[in-house]
């Protein structure tokens, strides 16, 4: 891959490309999920360089108790709004449970309808050998690939819960050979969810794509947060890599608290806010 040109923020869109050089620069990438048009341009405006229309769509937004019910076409409804917003931020597009482990074949027209239909820039698969086929057929067509390794949420059955993963030396030693393999595959980066930072650190230096972590500690080249995680709008238990930049589900209640207090005293509307 040659050194893209004009990368960067105040110099046209964001490419894969322009993603994977900030590694051989040295520089850390910020990645956040969106799911509506609104978040993407407000992150956007924030300088976040990745816009991750995550199946967590399926947790966060459409209220699942995990991601493996998301289908297709939540997920291009949700990448419509995304790249709507037209953000310079490089759009991902996560491919929902059961859009590509049935076939390569169907792997590949999955991938092409979020470019197709949906103006993503690039797709995101959970998975290392298992999907190897698959990553390798949509690079070769020209769509970017980012890889996802470890705490693979579309597993959490076969994992039996949401837990760490490459904890023992073989586990790791296998994740290693993954991320080894996806890079091989063509993946322009990938994410490290749910390993130990150890780890994290030992696959962020084995390859030469960025590995972008979310639970994976701070050696990764980028990291990754849910929005909603880090606005502050999930309720109840939240990860324990979770930071909090905001406390929006506060914010809300207490909008909407004195919105029904205004109605209910006849203060609002007033005159003014009348034809
Ligand atoms: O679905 C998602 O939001 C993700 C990130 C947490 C990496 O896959």
């Amino acid at each position: 891959m040659s050194e893209p040109k004009g990368a960067g923020p105040g110099r046209g869109r964001w490419t894969a490309p322009d993603v994977a050089a900030m590694k051989r620069r040295g520089e850390l990438i910020a990645v956040a999920t969106a799911y509506d048009f609104p978040t993407a341009r407000i992150a956007d405006q924030a300088g976040v360089e990745v816009l991750l229309v995550g199946d967590s769509l399926g947790t966060v937004v459409l209220g699942y108790e995990s991601t493996l019910p998301v289908t297709m076409a939540d997920m291009l409804h949700h990448v419509k709004a995304v790249t709507r917003a037209r953000p310079r931020a490089l759009v991902v597009a996560d491919m929902p449970f059961m859009s590509y482990q049935a076939s390569i074949e169907e792997a590949v027209r999955n991938a092409g309808r979020f470019v197709q239909e949906g103006g993503a820039d690039a797709v995101k698969l959970e998975g290392g050998a298992r999907v190897a086929g698959a990553v390798r057929r949509i690079v070769e067509i020209g769509i970017p690939v980012m890889g996802h390794l470890g705490l693979t949420p579309q597993s959490v059955l076969g994992f039996g819960g949401y837990r760490v993963q490459g904890r023992d030396a073989a586990e790791a030693e296998r994740l290693l050979g993954e991320a080894r393999l996806l890079e091989e595959c063509g993946c322009f980066s990938m994410v490290l969810e749910g390993i130990p930072a150890s780890l994290g650190e030992a696959v962020s230096r084995a390859v030469g794509i960025p590995t972008i972590g979310i639970g994976a500690g701070p050696a990764c080249d980028g990291q990754v947060l849910v929005s909603h995680d880090l606005l502050g709008l999930t309720q109840g238990h939240v990860p324990k890599f979770v930071r909090r930049y905001a406390d929006l589900s506060g914010t809300m209640r207490d909008a909407f608290e004195r919105y029904v207090a205004d109605i209910k005293a006849r203060r609002f509307p007033t005159e003014k806010e009348s034809y």
